[in-house]
């Protein structure tokens, strides 16, 4: 990519990952020669985006035509929205490709995943399991289709295959941490991950935190701050045109900086309710009744669900137990040979309960 002017699209920039983006790129020495567009649903955030020197597009990733335009235009796209919206996936598509026909330009396609694509339903903690590399690409194409995030996933790697543009795929793990900044401040930003304030309602509601079953198994972690270091890290690489960077079947980047056993997880959250009067430190085993009871379904956690192996028509908290249930083991390789030194690790980790706790006892 040439050192002049660099248009970017980035979807999902009111939330806790695109937001990490936004701000990063808010910040970034080179900023003066970026051209950022950012496709937002609320026309009040469209308009404090606006006087930060952003251009905005009001309306929703499911304005296929809206999409395709913009991404017609964009020198590097960044996705941090849905992990699942093929629809919008295909849409961004459609407009690379365009310009690519049009230009012979090759963009650039940072989108978000996420870890759960490398799932293991039927881990107990007890048995072995697969531990994936992302410097392994074999390896991850042994992953059925079916898999969390691989309908969209596979298409955007079969489309740097076709080679009109390049795309690196990053898969968070449990994102952890409040996050803070310009965004946040000015209210434009969810500074709140996906999945731990629903399980301290969760485990609000029941009056003691929970736990499902022995609490075995294996999730990684990786802090908010970090991702947005591996974002930018990337990004960088991207537009200095680093050597030997892998993008499409080599392109997979994990993000994790630890793993966590789902007891000493939800024991943390058990101590800081506990800390503020509900339950006792010690948490107990989840119901199979609990298992099944429906929450409040966040719209992203809705779609993952919907378009997971685990069993169409469930509901949030079922699935928020089914990933306390399953495990996840990776490496982060690929990020580290670029340089990515994560600064936060499980002591941060298990740190941030309380704040996470503190406030969603409070919202
Ligand atoms: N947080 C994690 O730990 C984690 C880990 C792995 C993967 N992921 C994946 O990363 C993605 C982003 O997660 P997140 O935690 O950043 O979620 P988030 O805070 O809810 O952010 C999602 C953002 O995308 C926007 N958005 C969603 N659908 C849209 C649409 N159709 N049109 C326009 N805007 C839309 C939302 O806009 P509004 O402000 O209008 O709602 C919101 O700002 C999700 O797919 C999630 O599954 C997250």
């Amino acid at each position: 990519m040439s050192n002049n002017n660099v248009n970017i699209l980035i979807t999902g920039a009111t939330g806790y990952l695109g937001g990490s983006i936004l701000e990063r790129l808010l910040n970034h020495p080179d900023f003066a020669r970026f051209k950022i567009t950012a496709i937002v649903r609320s026309a009040k955030k469209a308009e404090k985006l606006k006087k930060l020197g952003i251009d905005v597009a009001v309306g929703s990733h499911s304005d296929a035509d809206l999409v395709t335009d913009l991404a017609a235009k964009a020198d590097v796209v960044f996705t941090a929205a849905d992990a699942d919206d093929l629809g919008a996936a295909q849409a961004l598509l459609a407009g690379l490709k365009q310009r690519f026909e049009k230009t012979g330009k090759k963009s650039v396609l940072i989108h978000t995943s996420g870890a759960a694509t490398l799932i293991d339903l039927n881990a107990n903690g007890t048995t072995p399991h697969q531990v994936y590399d992302d410097t392994d690409a074999t390896q991850i194409e042994t992953l059925p289709g079916s898999s969390y995030h691989r309908h969209v996933d596979l298409p955007l790697v079969n489309a740097d295959i076709e080679g009109f543009v390049k795309t690196y795929i990053i898969l968070p793990s449990l994102v952890y941490g409040i996050a803070t900044g310009t965004l946040v401040d000015l209210g434009i930003r969810n500074p709140h991950t996906l999945l731990f304030p629903h399980l301290i309602r969760l485990c609000q509601k029941r009056g003691q935190g929970g736990v499902p079953g022995k609490g075995l198994n294996k999730w990684p972690h990786v802090h908010i701050n970090d991702m947005a270091d591996l974002y930018i890290r990337l990004f960088d690489a991207v537009i200095a045109n680093a050597p030997g960077l892998g993008h499409g079947r080599e392109g997979y980047y994990f993000a994790e900086n630890g793993h966590t056993l789902s007891y000493d997880l939800c024991k943390a959250v058990a101590v800081a309710l506990a800390a503020r009067g509900v339950g006792t430190e010690e948490p107990t085993v989840f119901t199979e009744e609990e298992h099944k009871t429906v929450s409040h379904v966040h719209s992203s956690m809705r779609n993952l669900f919907l378009n997971s192996g685990i069993g169409i028509g469930r509901h949030l908290q079922e699935f928020l137990l089914a990933i306390l249930s399953s495990s996840v083991e990776c490496k982060a390789s690929r990020a580290r040979a670029l340089g990515w030194e994560p600064r936060y690790g499980d002591e941060e980790f298990f740190g941030s309960f309380d704040a996470e706790v503190g406030a969603a006892l409070r919202g």
